[in-house]
């Protein structure tokens, strides 16, 4: 049976190894709050406004997702390290377009 107000999204955790992890789509979560929620360590130290670049992934493949604003591509930009699949994960959210999104973690630099 199909729910159709969960969508999965996979977290390479290794080359080759990636966690599916079930997100609701009906609850007006960030990815972030999922991720969070699924036991990954991010600090989200902001709390979800842009602002301090914690929750910072790549996506590896998967449904395109809608277009950063300025205020995400921003805060991206001024980061040590970003890729052309960076996003905030914070500025995602969950909904049924992005099933079978395949993302890892970006690591923090201090
Ligand atoms: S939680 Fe701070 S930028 Fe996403």
């Amino acid at each position: 049976m199909t729910d159709d107000n969960v969508v999965r999204v996979y977290v390479e955790e290794a080359p080759s190894q990636r966690r599916e992890v079930e997100a609701p789509t009906d609850m007006g979560l960030s990815l972030m709050e999922v991720l969070k929620a699924s036991g990954y360590d991010i600090q989200a130290t902001c709390g979800g406004m842009a602002l301090c670049g914690t929750c910072h992934i790549e996506v590896l493949a998967g449904p395109a997702l809608d277009e950063p604003s300025d205020e995400e591509m921003y805060m991206l930009e001024s980061l040590p390290i970003m890729s052309t699949g960076s996003r905030l994960s914070c500025q995602i959210r969950v909904n049924s377009r992005m099933d079978g999104l395949v993302l890892r973690l970006m690591p923090q630099m201090a």
